[in-house]
């Protein structure tokens, strides 16, 4: 396994190396969009999927309104109840995960509401049993089968509800790639994995790191607070096109991104051709064609090298370049990437979803800051001043909720020993905020308001240390190439 972390090696790699890596064979996609690492699988299936993520024709005008919907809801009615009659804190990663997989079944899927709240909490807990690993390697293997079993259960009741969102009518619609049952089932899978936790964490850490700077919160508010006056000026609702008005909220998803990116080992390839890449010092190292390539992003959007000695200081007014941070015009197909930033990957095998992440992320942040203080609580208080130091032993002590799994596999006749993480810490979050459910719409209200502080109503930013003990290895090791 070759892990890259040169930002041109990595760049170019991710742009003319499309094929997956053998590694996500072992997972439970099969030949869904995001893990095939047959070529013309992937090309078909991601043309026919893209058209569910077209911004104006589709988010606009079907996906938006269900979006905004659904994060009114779910913050007015859903979160507010459990401030009031829930126990004095509520974990609210849970609360979010919750509503990314709401969102993701109802307002791009299209399935129904009883399908949504039937399903939404055992298929969440199925995917994030898949990546608790057990102390015996065979009890492990058998709760993958019988996991694996639930998520294709799951996937075959979506295509068979014939759901009507935009998403739902590709997946059980044929395409050159998904025509045959078992082709449709991991297209369903894919999405229900990739869509959920993805958007969900970003949320926590956003509201992590917000919790910690009264100066961006107050900010972020105040960016917020004057696009709802300016709708409850002009009497509507908000609409897509308003998202462009939340220059400084973009610039906090982007940072957050950036520290706590959801997918820190970013992406597996299989080089397609002899290649080279920058070893120790500049020393070229040729790379044969059918090479395991890893590139974590995290160690490009944490080092110093390429982000200056404020690399570890969550700042979103920080000096962007180029396509890091969306400059307003459209939110349409964006992807933030440049050499040294890359949270969705870079194309043309980067994220499909991320547009549909941008916008729901947005939308439930809104509704959130709008409506609640978040401020954070024992036991993440006293741990979040130490949360970014990055010593082997300091992570193997702080996050224990990561989870490795050590597999053989065998490749070209080599035997390659790697190492499968994942993180689990949507099971184990340990991030706490106090929250308190503020029914007053408008800052003067508000800031009344939160005089009194009302420490019966909690909330838990459940956060996710999606940190993954490979890569923070690799970061304290500071190696720009790793052979295994
Ligand atoms: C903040 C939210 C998200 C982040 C940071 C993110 C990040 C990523 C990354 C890094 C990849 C590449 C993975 C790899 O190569 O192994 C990826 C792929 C993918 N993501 Fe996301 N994702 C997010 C949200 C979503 C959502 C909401 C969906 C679905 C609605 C989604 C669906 C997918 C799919 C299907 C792929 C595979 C694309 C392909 O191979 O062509 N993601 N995402």
């Amino acid at each position: 396994m070759l892990v890259v972390n040169d930002p041109e090696d990595a760049e170019r790699i991710l742009r003319t190396h499309v094929k997956k890596s053998v590694l996500y064979g072992a997972a439970f996609l099969g030949d869904g969009v995001l893990s095939t690492n047959k070529n013309d699988y992937w090309i078909n299936q991601r043309k026919h999927l893209q058209e569910a993520f077209f911004p104006n024709s589709v988010f606009a005008h079907q996906v938006f309104p269900k979006s905004l919907a659904r994060a009114k809801y779910a913050a007015r009615e859903l979160l507010a109840k459990q401030c009031r009659d829930g126990p004095p804190v509520v974990e609210i990663n849970e609360f979010l995960l919750n509503e990314a997989m709401a969102q993701l079944q109802l307002a791009l899927i299209g399935e129904s509401q009883e399908f949504m709240d039937r399903t939404n909490k055992p298929i969440r807990t199925t995917f994030a049993n898949i990546f608790t690993p057990e102390p015996e390697l065979n009890a492990y293997l058998a709760k993958v089968s019988v996991c694996r079993r639930e998520i294709h259960a799951w996937s075959n009741e979506v295509l068979a509800n014939q759901p009507q969102g935009p998403l739902g009518k590709l997946l059980v619609t044929n395409c050159p790639a998904i025509d045959d049952a078992k082709m449709r089932r991991d297209a369903v899978s894919t999405f229900g994995f990739a869509g959920h936790d993805t958007t969900a964490n970003l949320m926590t850490w956003c509201l992590y790191e917000v919790c910690q700077n009264a100066g961006i919160m107050n900010r972020l508010r105040a960016e917020i607070d004057a696009v709802y006056a300016m709708l409850d000026a002009e009497r509507r609702d908000m609409q897509y096109a308003d998202l462009q008005r939340l220059p400084y909220l973009s610039r906090v998803i982007a940072e957050t991104l950036r520290l706590w990116p959801s997918v820190p080992n970013g992406t597996f390839r299989e080089t397609e051709f002899d290649d080279v890449v920058k070893g120790r010092g500049g020393a070229m190292v040729r790379v044969e064609k059918g090479t395991q390539v890893n590139i974590p992003v995290w160690l490009l959007h944490t080092s110093p090298a390429l982000w200056g000695p404020t690399a570890e200081v969550f700042d979103p007014d920080r000096q962007w370049q180029g396509e890091e941070i969306w400059r307003g015009q459209a939110l349409a197909a964006w992807n933030p990437q440049s050499l040294r930033y890359m949270p969705f990957t870079g194309a043309p095998r980067d994220c499909i979803g991320k547009n549909f992440a941008h916008m729901e992320a947005r939308v439930i942040l809104c509704e959130l800051l709008r409506h609640y203080d978040f401020a954070l609580a024992e036991p993440t208080l006293s741990r979040a001043a130490k949360a970014r130091r990055r010593t082997v032993d300091d992570f193997i002590v702080r996050h224990p909720c990561v989870t490795c799994c050590a597999c053989r596999l065998t490749h070209r006749g080599r035997a390659l020993r790697v190492r499968a993480c994942r993180w689990a810490g949507q099971q184990h979050g340990h991030h706490v905020s106090q929250g308190r459910h503020l029914p007053a719409r408008d800052a003067a209200t508000r800031a009344a308001a939160a005089q009194a502080v009302n420490s019966r109503a909690r909330a838990w930013v459940g956060g996710c240390f999606l940190i993954n003990l490979w890569t923070s290895w690799l970061m304290s090791a500071g190696s720009a190439l790793l052979f295994f």
